[in-house]
């Protein structure tokens, strides 16, 4: 065992005798012949280096190899050196990159996974000739094509992005996972759509914070496999309804901060297999109304949490899903709530409860739902929420209280009473047509009252005939 250690820091202080000698002052690290870190984070590095250090060689075909030179004053991406393995990841996250050439990574066709987020990136920089790869020909004298990159992951948050070149993922076309957060788009442009609707592999989109407030409605056509997007830190009015195109396949959505003021049944429609849903941080929701969340047939997690003007929640808010409750985790914490209504889910049905840090009021429907209805054993550790009031129960934990002048409210649903023909007993009836008749002959001894009173008091007093006087009409009489 002892041996073993010394070989292995014998063997990984020659790596870093090799790296000084070569004059790349980047740490290698080897988990084992099939993952290897070079570490060239934070070392003052501004350009790439012309070649890698003897050892990157020494990992598997089959190998993981990842490449970070995070925080450094990199301005110019020029072409990469080539790198062996299957899986490559490089990160040039939080340089100064203003331009990247052509061919850039051509070298690594095996790139799955690249990160230029916190730079100063713009869209023309990103032209779909950085992304090429190698140029491949049978005869070069005439023409050959050029191949793609594996590329799966692209990180492109934090740039001074505006629109996208319409060809940018042609040699892209495994593109997987695309992160534009923190960009000023602003708007989305015919082109940038293009570019969009090009990349038909994209699972996970990330448009958080991009100063946008709409979505054409066709944008995401064709990205049929389209599983999560953030649409967080924007401007949106109402959740986009060009949402409905990918309904089949989205499964995430994260809609945080953004000037929405309700949630109704047009918000969420046509997203049936949505199973992960994030409302937060939204400043300006009051409402969630009735049917808000009636499309959302297979959701298991919904966090509708640090709305802190969202005050009512509608009791139909999850109208025609109590037959086949899928919800499993309910986080309704930090909103602006007071009240609950007891047949708003089927409470017992859930895993975990949410409720902390709203102003509840502990009346007799709070205290069916946290006890008659078990939702008081739904709670976190430590997340028991408080009373608001009244007064006598305020600062209590909402699982503490004993309300006993409540009436005993039954589990299921309020039976609502509906008039229908068929409650009417012949009895009712005949009461009916009796109070009926009773009414309309008091209506006409009332009348013949008024009528013989009236003539009375007209032979009596000869009284002027009133004139009524429009005043803003009757000027034309003066
Ligand atoms: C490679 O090593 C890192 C830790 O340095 C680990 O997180 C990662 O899962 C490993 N990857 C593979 C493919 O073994
Ligand atoms: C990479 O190197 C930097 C500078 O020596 C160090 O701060 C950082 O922790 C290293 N990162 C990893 C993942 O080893
Ligand atoms: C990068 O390093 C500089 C110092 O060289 C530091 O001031 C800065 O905060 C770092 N940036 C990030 C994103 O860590
Ligand atoms: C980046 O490098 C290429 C090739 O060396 C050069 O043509 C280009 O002008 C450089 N870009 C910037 C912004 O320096
Ligand atoms: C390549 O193209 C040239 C010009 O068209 C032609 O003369 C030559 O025969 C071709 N060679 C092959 C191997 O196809
Ligand atoms: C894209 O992925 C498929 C399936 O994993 C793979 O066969 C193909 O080689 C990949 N394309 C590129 C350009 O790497
Ligand atoms: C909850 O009830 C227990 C026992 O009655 C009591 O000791 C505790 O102070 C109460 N806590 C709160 C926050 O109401």
């Amino acid at each position: 065992m002892k041996v073993l250690m010394i070989l292995c820091v014998l063997v990984s202080s020659s790596h870093a005798l090799e790296a000084d000698a070569e004059n790349v002052p980047c740490d290698i690290t080897i988990q084992d012949s099939s993952n290897l870190t070079l570490n060239c984070s934070r070392r003052n590095i501004d350009e790439i280096p012309e070649k890698w250090p003897e050892t990157l060689n020494s990992v598997d075909k089959d190998g993981h190899v990842l490449i970070t030179f995070f925080n450094n004053t990199i301005s110019n991406v020029s072409q990469i050196p080539a790198v062996p393995g299957k899986k490559v990841a490089i990160s040039f996250k939080s340089n100064e990159i203003v331009d990247i050439e052509d061919d850039a990574f051509s070298n690594i066709e095996r790139l799955v996974y690249l990160d230029l987020s916190n730079n100063y990136i713009s869209g023309e920089v990103l032209r779909s000739e950085i992304f090429r790869g190698k140029y491949q020909c049978t005869n070069c004298t005439q023409y050959g094509v050029y191949g793609s990159i594996a590329l799966e992951t692209l990180n492109l948050g934090h740039n001074d992005i505006h629109s996208l070149d319409r060809y940018l993922f042609q040699y892209t076309p495994n593109l997987t996972r695309l992160y534009l957060n923190n960009n000023p788009i602003e708007i989305l442009d015919h082109v940038t759509l293009l570019a969009l609707a090009s990349a038909i592999n994209l699972q996970v989109l990330d448009l958080a914070k991009t100063d946008i407030n709409s979505i054409p409605l066709d944008a995401f056509k064709g990205l049929t496999k389209l599983q999560q997007i953030d649409l967080s830190d924007n401007r949106f009015v109402t959740v986009p309804e060009s949402l409905i195109l990918v309904g089949s396949s989205l499964k995430y959505l994260t809609f945080n901060n953004n000037p929405i003021n309700q949630l109704n049944d047009d918000s969420f429609v046509g997203l049936t297999n949505l199973i992960e849903l994030e409302v937060g941080e939204n400043d300006y929701l009051e409402e969630v109304k009735s049917s808000t969340f009636s499309p959302l047939k297979n959701l298991r997690v919904l966090h509708l949490c640090h709305n802190r003007n969202l005050r009512y929640i509608s009791h139909k808010a999850f109208l025609g899903l109590k037959d086949q409750w899928t919800l499993k985790e309910v986080y309704l914490d930090n909103n602006y709530l007071s009240e609950l209504s007891t047949d708003l889910m089927p409470w017992n049905k859930l895993e975990i409860l949410g409720m902390t840090g709203n102003n509840w009021l502990c009346n007799c429907e709070l205290a069916n739902i946290v006890t008659d209805q078990g939702a008081g054993a739904k709670f976190q550790t430590g997340e028991i929420p408080f009373c608001a009031a009244p007064m006598r129960l305020s600062g209590a934990y909402i699982t503490n209280i004993t309300l006993p002048y409540c009436p005993t409210l039954n589990t299921e649903p309020k039976n609502i009473r509906v008039f229908t023909l068929s409650n009417l007993k012949p009895k009712h009836i005949l009461y009916s047509i009796l109070g009926v008749a009773l009414i309309a002959c008091l209506g006409m001894l009332l009348g013949l009252l008024v009528n013989a009173v009236k003539s009375c008091y007209n032979k009596k007093i000869k009284t002027q005939p009133i004139r009524y006087i429009n005043l803003n009409s009757d000027t034309s009489f003066a």
